[in-house]
């Protein structure tokens, strides 16, 4: 039996230690994927900061990590659409409930992925790039495409032009480029927030109109710019962004917004356990928070839900976005990885000082940890 290694969290807060891990047994639609690179999401800086608070289900010790790519080295007996060898970028699900907490957290260098959340890489995409993707484009389209978010019309290579508009906020996060590149895809017009520096980056990605979230009168521009179009949906993406998507819905007439982020930052808190005064701010203002957004919505005949990036996983939409758009979108670069990587660290032992990094805060960047980019010996 091959052998593994993990970056494992031993118990709620703890920093990740790296180890021996089992080698992941593939049930029959997994594959196991040889990892070459991995990238650190704000998921695993909040499960670290927040201990039991959200994913209660958690037994552990546990191996996080969402993003992975690398190269399939066995397939389950179902398996169709790859085989040993194939470059592959996948969505590590083991975080979620009901998975296999160690087998499918991305965090390893052998891992157990579900063949459905996975995308062929065209040869000339570098794993440390195509890590990108995963968690970000399927919160994307579970955001824009299921039935209980926007619900907006699926990318095609053929979509017509739409003279409909999207609102995204965040247009410069992993989940919110992505997004705006989905939209696009589907003919929706674009309009989104960002910070200067990166407007010219988000018009090349599809954007017809990019405003400074810091600008005081953000709404104001952003439902100037919907004008003369009907505005369908708007994605809220980052800390705080849930009550100016909400009021630009009102004022645009949008009756459907989907909340990627909470409306708190979970890092301003201590790491360890109890209830500390910074905690008890925290969960106040989000139940506070929350309710009162609710209440606005209901008044306004606007439908505000959060969105879930892994509840794609087993619906329509998770096959039509990794089974019928990326692969071909991947290979004629209509759909590319956006932010860059930038690469800090080669080795399991290095992502806990990413996600540390990551928590400090990073401007259109994918911190990478890239093991290698040589192919391994098939298995
Ligand atoms: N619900 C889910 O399943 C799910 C899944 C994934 C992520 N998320 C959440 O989605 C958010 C983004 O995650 P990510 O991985 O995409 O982030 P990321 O790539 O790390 O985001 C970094 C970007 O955030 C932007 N940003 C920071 N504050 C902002 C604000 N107030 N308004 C607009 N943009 C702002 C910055 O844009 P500029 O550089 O332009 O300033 C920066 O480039 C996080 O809150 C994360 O927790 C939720």
């Amino acid at each position: 039996m091959p052998t593994n290694t993990a970056a494992w969290i031993d118990e709620p807060y703890a920093d990740l230690t790296v180890r021996d891990s089992p080698y992941p047994a593939a049930s029959p639609t997994q594959i196991i994927v040889h990892v070459r690179a991995v990238a650190v999401n704000p998921l695993d800086a909040i499960t670290q900061s927040n201990g039991r608070l959200m994913y209660r289900w958690l037994t552990y010790p546990v191996v996080l990590g969402e993003d992975v790519a690398g190269v399939v080295v066995s397939v389950g007996g179902q398996v169709t659409r790859f085989r040993p060898g194939d470059r592959i970028t996948a969505y590590a699900v083991g975080m979620e409930k009901g998975r296999d907490h160690i087998a499918e957290g991305g965090f390893q260098e052998f891992v157990a992925v579900e063949e459905r959340l996975a995308a062929p890489l065209p040869e000339r995409m570098a794993y440390a790039d195509a890590v990108a993707l995963p968690l970000a484009v399927s919160t994307a389209a579970s955001a824009l495409f299921q039935a209980d978010n926007l619900s907006l019309a699926h990318p095609s290579r053929n979509a017509p032009s739409r003279d409909e508009t999207v609102v995204i906020w965040g247009g410069a996060t992993s989940v919110g480029a992505n997004a705006i590149q989905l939209a696009r895809a589907a003919g929706y017009c674009v309009i989104a927030t960002a910070s200067p520096r990166n407007h010219a980056r988000l018009r090349e990605l599809g954007a017809a109109h990019v405003v400074d979230y810091r600008d005081p009168d953000v709404v104001e521009k952003v439902v100037a710019a919907t004008r003369g179009t009907s505005t369908v949906g708007v994605l809220a993406v980052a800390t705080g962004s849930a009550e100016p998507c909400v009021a630009i819905a009102i004022a645009t007439g949008a009756k459907r917004v989907a909340l990627a982020s909470p409306s708190v930052s979970f890092y301003d808190q201590p790491r360890r356990g109890g209830l500390s005064a910074a905690r008890a701010r925290i969960i106040g203002r989000l139940v506070t928070g929350n309710a009162v957004l609710q209440v606005r919505c209901a008044l306004r005949g606007v439908r505000a839900r959060f969105v879930w990036g892994s509840s794609l996983m087993d619906n329509e939409v998770g096959r039509m976005l990794w089974t019928d758009y990326l692969p071909s979108a991947l290979a004629d670069g209509r759909h590319v990885a956006f932010p860059p990587a930038r690469i800090v660290g080669h080795r399991l032992d290095d992502v806990q000082a990413a996600v540390d990094r990551l928590r400090a805060g990073t401007s259109a960047e994918k911190l990478v940890i890239a093991l290698s980019e040589d192919a391994p010996a098939e298995r």
